[in-house]
């Protein structure tokens, strides 16, 4: 947390012979990279690294086993101003190999070259086998003390602070895939508590594909590419996936989240977490209670819709993790509220009749009020993406005293899992001590040596007890925070490879989550079913997840099998009545519109002046406005981010128009036109795109001035959520109130006929 802006000096230093740094263009919203802007000659002076981004942070700067060093963040990087080796000898020059002569072979003694080239050749690991593809930031945890009465963990104590690192990911995609598919998102909370590190490894759905670790390999394989084409990527729209789903029923929860709006996230921020399993917590007295964990997004949760997930996928890939770094640049930090589901510790282990330990079973939040016990903010960007969010290596076993784990058949295949992989993965045991995951407690364990070993570990007696090193390490207990392995009763049983008869339910909670939905969701998740089994090519495997959702509701099946082109099976198992959840619906709210996109169309010829304001007021109000203009530099005295080539509707919640631009020299008016507009002549074709596909993906639109006459192009002037008034200031405000519902469902009216 220690960065600051570029000093003076270091500004001085990179200023160009002329004196003059190409700043003017830098625009004053997220996303440049470095920390001071580039001149346009090569800098020649030399002078220490810049400091990073003022909103980077870095693990802290603690020794392997867990001191504090003292040092600033920035020792975690490089040092000087000149080149070295890896070694730290200076070097003249790395642009050319040693070579006989000009025109001669390149000499084997160029221990340069083959040390820049060798480690070049090692710079890759192996990618998470699953959650690939992620993205981190760092934050701190505030506690209010609500959890005081249940958990003796030090770090929920009232007011205590903890620092975090938070990884989101998808699941099945590779390391490169894009951020916007349909998937499960991954939301992994590491606390540094000065106990102990605590991993929250947990999920943006409340429940899991499977019962028992032991499938975890098969649900996996079903759900990546093919062996054999290695396609499609980070789908699930293919038959080894609905194959496996439609022959594991116990997989039709975590499946209609999945085909749910849950699956297709607007943002990291707008994302529920869970820790899906049920914890044991222990207080100071040795009581225990069962809990579930939930993360609250301040902002609420919100999707995408399907159209703009595919249309980002090609235009912006990266689109969750520059959200995410983009919000913190803009100090529109991302907020989320811990809480817990509590419930009594009885030898049943179930709670109004839901089984505990079943990973595919909720508690319904109007059963079991989710209860606040502290919130979470994430203000620092990593300073390096691999050092950080790469190496970064969770795991169900790092608990501090006060939690511990229940026998959920899932979770205990979990504990097994992540240190396995993590072996493989980041090369040895000893990635505790890579900067990202070392602790923020003492550690004085009894491991020694390995791959990789950073601690100079002092003493020759690494066993207990000893006399040679005076008997340390000392068990500790209550008194010094000893990790409590809670003493449950396991019931007498024989040894089976079998589940609990309460497992066999695999559809009264799909039924539930179903008719918790608007009318909205549902169609989406109509579409959604349609869509992942009509790109299957096998119609066995259509037929018999149909059968799942004749299980679920017959409205549900009949509509998918319509799409499909395929019979309606009736139920096989009769359908449960259950109360719907109103908690599980994310339309009907409203909600801060704190780091929003609003983007702005400018016409050069239009209300500059009035842009300007509104430019202002949206920063003002705490949202990121983004010019888009028909050609990049600037307009007036105004920077551009976007122009109306490089702009699409998806990057934004909202766009306002000040004007009405005629079509820019390098728009192609036939081809535009053939992207979706009719292309009058007065108005440049993308900008009707932009309008018609911000209409159609129920977006908030205003327009003041000129801008008018482009909804009325548009053929959207005096629809729900289109707002035209005499001033830029006076949209805004409307355009405003409307995001705080997120998007404008009035302009899905009809759908609430199509499911009475
Ligand atoms: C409730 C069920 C589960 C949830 C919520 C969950 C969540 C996650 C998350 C969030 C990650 C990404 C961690 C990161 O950002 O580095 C992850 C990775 C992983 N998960 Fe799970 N997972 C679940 C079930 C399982 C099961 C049953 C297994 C195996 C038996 C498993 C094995 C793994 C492995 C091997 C990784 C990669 C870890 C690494 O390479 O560091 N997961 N999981």
């Amino acid at each position: 947390m220690d960065s600051s802006k570029p000093t003076e000096a270091v500004k001085n230093a990179v200023k160009t012979a002329s004196g003059k740094i190409a700043d003017a263009l830098t625009p004053d919203v997220p996303g440049a990279p470095g920390s001071a802007p580039p001149p346009v000659e090569e800098p020649t002076t030399p002078h220490d690294p810049l400091p990073p981004k003022p909103e980077q942070g870095a693990p802290q700067t603690r020794t392997p086993t867990g001191a504090e060093t003292g040092a600033p963040t920035i020792a975690n990087g490089q040092q000087g101003a000149y080149l070295t080796t890896a070694n730290g000898a200076r070097l003249r020059d790395t642009d050319h190999s040693l070579k006989a002569g000009p025109r001669g072979p390149v000499l084997l003694q160029d221990h340069h070259l083959r040390e820049k080239i060798t480690h070049f050749d090692h710079e890759r690991i192996p990618e998470r086998v699953v959650h690939a593809r992620g993205a981190g930031a760092h934050g701190v945890f505030t506690a209010y003390g609500t959890a005081e009465e249940v958990t003796r963990a030090g770090f929920l104590k009232k007011g205590r602070e903890t620092e975090v690192f938070v990884r989101f990911s998808t699941v099945l995609g590779s390391r490169g895939s894009a951020d916007t598919v349909r998937d499960t998102r991954g939301f992994a909370t590491k606390f540094y508590t000065d106990e102990g590190t605590f991993d929250l490894v947990g999920n943006n759905m409340p429940v899991f594909f499977i019962q028992d670790a032991i499938k975890f390999p098969d649900i996996i394989h079903a759900g990546k590419p093919h062996p054999d084409r290695e396609i499609p990527q980070a789908q699930s729209a293919h038959d080894t996936f609905w194959d496996f789903v439609s022959l594991h029923t116990e997989a039709q929860h975590h499946t209609i989240w999945n085909m749910s709006d849950r699956g297709i996230p607007r943002s990291y921020r707008t994302m529920e977490g869970f820790g899906v399993h049920t914890f044991r917590l222990v207080n100071e007295a040795g009581e225990t209670v069962l809990a579930k964990f939930h993360w609250k997004p301040k902002l609420g949760v919100h999707s995408l819709t399907w159209e703009e997930a595919q249309l980002l996928g090609g235009m912006d890939p990266d689109f969750h993790r520059r959200d995410l770094y983009d919000a913190i640049e803009a100090g529109a930090y991302p907020e989320w509220e811990l809480g817990i589901q509590v419930f009594p510790d009885t030898p049943e282990e179930t709670f109004a009749g839901i089984d505990l330990l079943d990973p595919t079973k909720i508690v319904p939040e109007e059963l079991a009020e989710v209860q606040p016990i502290g919130k979470l903010v994430l203000n620092r960007t990593p300073t390096n993406f691999f050092a950080e969010t790469e190496q970064v290596a969770f795991h169900l076993g790092h608990l501090p005293p006060g939690i511990d784990v229940t026998n959920d058949p899932l979770l205990q295949g979990r504990l097994f899992s992540y240190v396995d992989t993590q072996l493989t993965r980041l090369g040895g045991p000893n990635f505790t001590q890579i900067p990202i995951n070392r602790p923020h407690a003492a550690v004085n364990d009894m491991l020694r040596d390995g791959f990789h070993q950073h601690a100079v570990h002092a003493g020759v007696a690494p066993y207990r007890p000893n006399s040679l090193d005076g008997g340390n390490p000392f068990p500790a207990g209550d008194a010094e925070h000893a990790f409590v392995d809670v003493p449950v009763t396991v019931a007498q049983a024989p040894k089976v490879r079998a589940n609990p008869a309460s497992f066999d339910d695999h559809y009264s909670q799909v039924r539930l989550f179903w008719l918790s939905m608007s009318p909205v969701e549902k169609e989406h998740i109509i579409r959604a079913y349609a869509f992942e089994l009509g790109k299957c090519y096998h119609q066995a495997i259509k037929e018999r997840q149909l059968q799942s959702l004749a299980n679920i509701d017959p409205v549900l099946c009949e509509q998918v099998a319509t799409g499909l082109g395929l019979p309606a099976p009736q139920p096989t198992t009769p359908l449960v009545d259950v109360t719907p959840s109103p908690a599980l619906s994310q339309v009907g709210r409203e909600w801060p519109s704190d780091g929003r996109v609003v983007g702005i169309v400018v016409d050069p010829d239009g209300d500059l002046d009035g842009v300007d304001e509104v430019r202002r007021a949206v920063f003002d109000a705490g949202m990121v406005p983004l010019l888009i203009a028909p050609h990049g530099g600037m307009v007036g005295d105004l920077p551009v981010q976007r122009t109306f080539a490089t702009g699409r509707s998806v990057e934004f919640d909202a766009v306002l128009l000040a004007g009405a631009p005629a079509p820019a020299p390098d728009a192609l008016p036939a081809r535009d036109a053939k992207a979706g507009s009719p292309a009058p002549a007065t108005v440049d074709p993308r900008v009707l795109l932009l309008v018609e596909e911000c209409w159609r993906h129920a977006k908030a639109i205003g327009a003041w001035g000129a801008g008018v006459t482009v909804l009325e192009q548009a053929g959207v002037a005096g629809t729900p959520g289109v707002v035209a008034a005499g001033s830029g200031a006076e949209v805004l405000t409307a355009v405003q109130q409307l995001m705080a519902a997120h998007r404008v469902w009035e302009r899905f009216r009809y759908l609430s006929v199509r499911f009475s």
